[in-house]
């Protein structure tokens, strides 16, 4: 994609500061790039724009878990509490579906009624849960709650695309009231804290949980993190229809060597704070309840027993007050990392460093009390993690109201608003990636010419494969047509054929010729390939990242007929399909989209729907590229002008940063995404040109110098002849810095624009505002000053009024502040 360059530098000094350097007197200058991408949509989410904001509004309400009201009930029950009370209460097990290896235990009833467990997870069944809460409010000593946690990570019974997916939307809006949607429902069965959002920066597609991440930029993790908490949570956590957030998992998870799960993980300091931390900064600002400490080892010390970060950065540095769980068995895996050499000493290490709850290895119930008594860890410890426990249970409203209301279920699941908003976002979430013309005009939409198709391919032959299988997707039936359905019902039965092909991984070619001659028999073939679910998410890695099995056979077989080949590929991850963006004209990611796939992938190849999804990972060419993306550092030999499809051949192509046998570039880069219209830009306006390293000082310090305030704006056109969305993207690069700092997004904004050609005014697209009156729409885009242009048109102005949008994105010092740790006051 060819991305519109704009450079900018004036004399004036922009001056990088940091641990050592002065500012004043060893002047640098920063000169700022900007780059200035094209595409979508229509207002700007205030959240999205600018997630710290909301995230330090809801800090200064104290509410949720640092309400300062809840200490006096903490502290009353406390006292009351034996050492085994206590550590009861740090104490969690799976009483349902296993989602790793092994339990824990079973006698969950017996240690319940002791007092001995905190929390339970993995239970889905209504009256189980009742059951056991009963146990432990009218049977325990003390009457503590418990309370109960499920992986609810993209829905609970509405199920939404993969998060992968909903972050493709680049509508952190959608995504809050996605989560609001998935707190309803999960919390009509009693289910009150989800282990959700994981905001794992992920670069590499070689790492199944890519599927349950939100990319590889921390700025838009950052504002998904956010807007997970915000939706899960709502605006009072002790309502009964929110969760408890959970952000995880604390971290570097995402960096596993080779892209392998579980793998060790090597990140710098520097490295960690720019990219790695920031998204659980911005969940934790957001007031997220709990954060889960993660699996891998960083630089040496696995995550689950890490005072830097569980101590250091979590609790001192960014003041969070919440709970933090274990991931599971992570306590117990201290010993095969080789930290403990024994179990007792994995307890005290976990416990120590900063993990409050113990998830399943049960360590915490064998061995704290003791570990107490013998002086080994301080009861004053335990009594930190208890407190931390209760306050949760308390801000939730558990001790008030313990039960779950079993009515509640019928009128929270599958309500038609959240099978609307499954459909938007599933929608929104689609990426095209290649739309060429068949027969001289774009294959996508698919024409009215096209009477009869073939759908072939594993993936759809089983219509429940594209909801995901991620743990919550077992729901009832919505009642939403699979994709198959939605077809045969705008075409008429006898003109949808279907063939499966081959499997989706199973190493036979048995059937590929029936799909052909399928094919043949059509005047379109859909051809829908990639993973199954269970390919992606928690340990699905793969080292091969191209179409799995004999698909690619089938692909090549039903290309070879000549008909026109629409392929949708549905992953948790980008797939290296090289051959098929050279062969197949039309090319739509589809991830895995939820409940209603069927309807918004129909939709979408029908022309009513315009795909506006970006990728929010770098798509590669071949899985040697991994890890891949975008905010890359410049390195000192960059390849620039050489021509890196030929081989080296002298010393200027072969001493620069590249392959000998590859180019660098992705298939596809981070942010792109095709549309059925086209959109031009005007030059981008920028305000200033550099900012001075004391404005920029000055608002890590807190103090927001409104000098350091950069905006960028340029007129964005739909030049097409369809109504879509285009997502515009702000990129800023500091240069004379004390580290070196890569290319990284700093703002986004949907804009949406109408076509001129059009003879009807569709205004369907434009959310009415207060004051909007049919015919007198407002444009306009809301920055952090909360300063709002507004136009208002009416008529047949409108039209282009419509069609020419202004893209204003302002970038601010507190963004520069999450983005470089080491630019700071002298
Ligand atoms: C292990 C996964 O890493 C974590 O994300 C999940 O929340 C727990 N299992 C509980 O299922």
């Amino acid at each position: 994609m060819q991305l519109p360059v704009r450079r900018a530098t004036t004399d004036s000094s922009l001056i990088a500061g940091d641990r050592g350097y002065s500012a004043g007197s060893q002047a640098r200058r920063l000169v700022l790039s900007f780059l200035c991408a094209v595409l979508i949509s229509s207002t700007l989410s205030a959240h999205a724009a600018n997630p710290s904001s909301t995230a330090s509004q809801q800090g200064s309400r104290e509410t949720g878990v640092i309400d300062p009201s809840l200490d006096a009930r903490v502290e009353s029950i406390l006292r009351s509490m034996t050492l085994e009370e206590k550590v009861g209460q740090l104490v969690q097990y799976s009483a349902g579906q296993a989602t790793g290896p092994g339990t824990g235990r079973t006698d969950y009833e017996d240690m319940i009624a002791r007092g001995q467990i905190g929390s339970l997870f993995n239970v889905v069944d209504t009256p189980l849960v009742k059951q056991y809460q009963h146990i432990a409010v009218e049977k325990s000593r003390l009457h503590i709650p418990l309370l109960f946690g499920l992986d609810v990570i993209h829905g609970f019974r509405t199920e939404f695309p993969i998060p992968l997916g909903m972050a493709s939307t680049w509508e952190p809006a959608l995504v809050e009231k996605a989560s609001h949607v998935a707190a309803l429902e999960a919390s009509a069965i009693g289910i009150r804290w989800t282990f959700s959002p994981m905001v794992d920066i992920a670069r590499d597609a070689r790492w199944g949980r890519m599927a349950e991440s939100a990319g590889e930029d921390p700025y838009l993790g950052s504002a998904m993190a956010a807007a997970y908490v915000r939706g899960y949570q709502g605006p009072h956590l002790d309502a009964p229809d929110t969760m408890s957030a959970c952000a995880k998992h604390f971290v570097g998870y995402g960096a596993v060597e080779a892209g392998r799960d579980y793998n060790t993980t090597e990140i710098s300091e520097h490295t960690l704070r720019e990219f790695y931390l920031p998204p659980f900064h911005a969940a934790v600002n957001a007031g997220a309840a709990t954060l889960m400490s993660a699996f891998n080892s960083l630089n040496g010390v696995p995550a689950t027993a890490n005072p830097f970060t569980l101590t250091q950065v979590l609790r001192k540095e960014w003041g969070f007050k919440g709970l933090v769980v274990s991931d599971w068995n992570s306590v117990g895996e201290l010993v095969p990392h080789g930290i403990a050499a024994d179990d007792a000493t994995a307890a005290r290490k976990a416990l120590l460093a900063g993990v409050d709850m113990d998830m399943v290895s049960s360590l915490y119930h064998d061995h704290l009390a003791q570990l107490v008594r013998s002086g080994a860890v301080p009861e004053a410890r335990v009594d930190e993690g208890v407190r931390r426990v209760l306050r949760v249970k308390f801000a939730l409203g558990l001790f008030e109201h313990p039960y779950v209301d079993e009515g509640r279920a019928q009128q929270a699941f599958f309500l038609p608003e959240s099978l609307q908003l499954a459909q938007t976002i599933a929608e929104r979430s689609l990426v095209l990636l290649k739309n060429a013309p068949a027969d001289g005009k774009p294959l996508l939409p698919i024409s009215k010419d096209v009477k009869k198709v073939a759908v072939i391919g594993p993936i759809a032959d089983n219509p429940s494969d594209p909801e995901g299988t991620l743990f919550g997707s077992t729901a009832p039936k919505s009642g939403v047509l699979s994709f198959p359905a939605e077809l045969a019902r705008r075409l008429g039965e006898n003109n949808v054929i279907r063939a499966k092909g081959v499997g989706v991984t199973k190493a036979s070619n048995e059937r590929i010729a029936e799909a052909v001659a399928v094919a043949r028999g059509a005047d379109l073939a859909i051809l829908t390939l990639g993973e199954s679910p269970d390919m992606s998410g928690e340990a699905a890695s793969r080292s091969n990242l191209g179409l799995p099995g004999r698909q690619q056979q089938l692909l090549e077989a039903v290309v070879a007929t000549g008909k026109p080949v629409v392929l949708i590929l549905f992953s948790g991850r980008p797939l290296t399909v090289p051959w098929a963006v050279e062969h197949v004209p039309a090319i739509l990611a589809a991830w895995l989209p939820g409940t209603a796939a069927g309807p918004a992938l129909a939709r979408t190849l029908f022309g009513e729907s315009n795909p506006s999804g970006r990728l929010v990972v770098s798509w590669p060419r071949s899985v040697g590229q991994e890890p891949l993306y975008y905010n890359a550092l410049n390195t000192g030999r960059p390849p620039d002008t050489v021509d890196l499809t030929q081989p080296p051949r002298d010393v200027p192509t072969r001493y620069v940063s590249r392959y000998i046998d590859e180019v660098n570039s992705p298939q596809f880069p981070f942010g792109y995404g095709a549309s059925y219209t086209t959109y031009s830009y005007g030059q981008t306006q920028v305000n200033k040109s550099q900012l001075s390293a004391a404005d920029l000082n000055q608002g890590l310090n807190g103090k927001g110098a409104a000098s350091a305030v950069l905006i960028a704006e340029a007129e964005v056109s739909n030049t097409g002849s369809r109504a879509g969305e285009e997502i515009v993207q702000l990129y800023v690069r500091l240069q004379g810095t004390s580290t070196a700092q890569p290319r990284a997004l700093e703002r986004q904004q949907r804009v949406r624009g109408r076509t001129i050609q059009g003879d009807r005014l569709d205004q369907s697209g434009f959310r009415p505002r207060s004051g909007d009156r049919p015919g007198n729409r407002a444009i306009g885009s809301r920055g952090k000053s909360r300063r709002r242009r507004k136009k208002n048109i009416s008529g047949p102005k409108a039209r282009s009024h419509f069609n020419r949008l202004t893209a204003r994105l302002k970038s601010c010092p507190s963004l520069f502040a999450a983005k470089s740790e080491l630019i700071r006051s002298p």
